[in-house]
């Protein structure tokens, strides 16, 4: 599998994205996403929005602390996967996790500048990523990930979509203070799914706000 990965690319030449997650929170990150809804059921569902071979090859940018990963990996012990992230921290937690997995390969990365050859992976999954980054990062970011999938492949995109309702933006302003929300609720993320080249684009509402795009290369 380490062939997929591109010499010519480390994540030293990554530009990092500053993260305004608190570590304070990093050792009940996974009880938070339960609590919130967003634990191993919510996973399993990202995963059956796609039909998944096991000879596939699957790319989780933003893995964190591994939870997608592990269900991947449950559901489907034969595939090759590859968690990518930009902070090490998080990335510990998954590869604790993650060890008992074979392959399954996790590289400390910037989504903006993936060191995966091009056209070779055949999903990309990216779950509560974007909102963490920049707006005017997020098109270069979902620009890589069209760049790594072969051609046919699938990205499951996943984070708060567009809304115009004022009350959605009141309640999310707190969150709207540390995170890059701006762009996902103003509906930036579909427009650079389609822009970047990404075809047959699927949009299903799941939980408050949080949108699954299902996009084909
Ligand atoms: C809210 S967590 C989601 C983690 C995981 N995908 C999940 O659903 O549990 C956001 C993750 O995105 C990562 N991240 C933020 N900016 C990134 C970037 N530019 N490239 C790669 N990962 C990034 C963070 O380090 C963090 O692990």
């Amino acid at each position: 599998m380490k062939d997929l990965l591109d010499s010519n690319l480390s994540h030293k030449e990554s530009k990092p994205v500053p993260l305004t997650c608190s570590y304070i929170l990093l050792p009940v990150y996974d009880f938070i996403c339960s609590f919130f809804g967003f634990g191993k059921r919510f996973r399993k569902k990202v995963l059956d929005a796609v039909q998944i071979k096991n000879e596939d090859i699957i790319l989780d940018v933003g893995c964190g602390t591994g939870l997608f990963l592990s269900v991947l990996k449950q559901e489907y012990p034969d595939v090759c996967a590859i968690g990518i992230d930009i902070d090490d921290k998080m990335l510990q937690i998954a590869r604790r996790r993650l060890h008992r997995y074979p392959k399954l390969f996790l590289s400390i990365a910037s989504g903006e500048s993936l060191p995966i050859k091009e056209n070779s992976v055949d999903y990309v999954f990216s779950t509560l990523v974007i909102h963490h980054i920049p707006d005017d990062v997020k098109r270069k970011v979902i620009y890589e990930m069209y760049c790594v999938l072969k051609q046919g492949g699938k990205l499951v995109l996943v984070d708060f979509g567009k809304t115009s309702n004022v009350w959605h933006r009141v309640l999310l302003y707190p969150i709207r203070k540390f995170e890059y929300l701006e762009g996902n609720l103003n509906g930036l993320v579909v427009n650079y799914v389609e822009e970047v080249g990404f075809k047959n684009i699927r949009i299903s509402r799941e939980k408050f706000l949080i949108d699954v795009i299902v996009a084909e290369k």
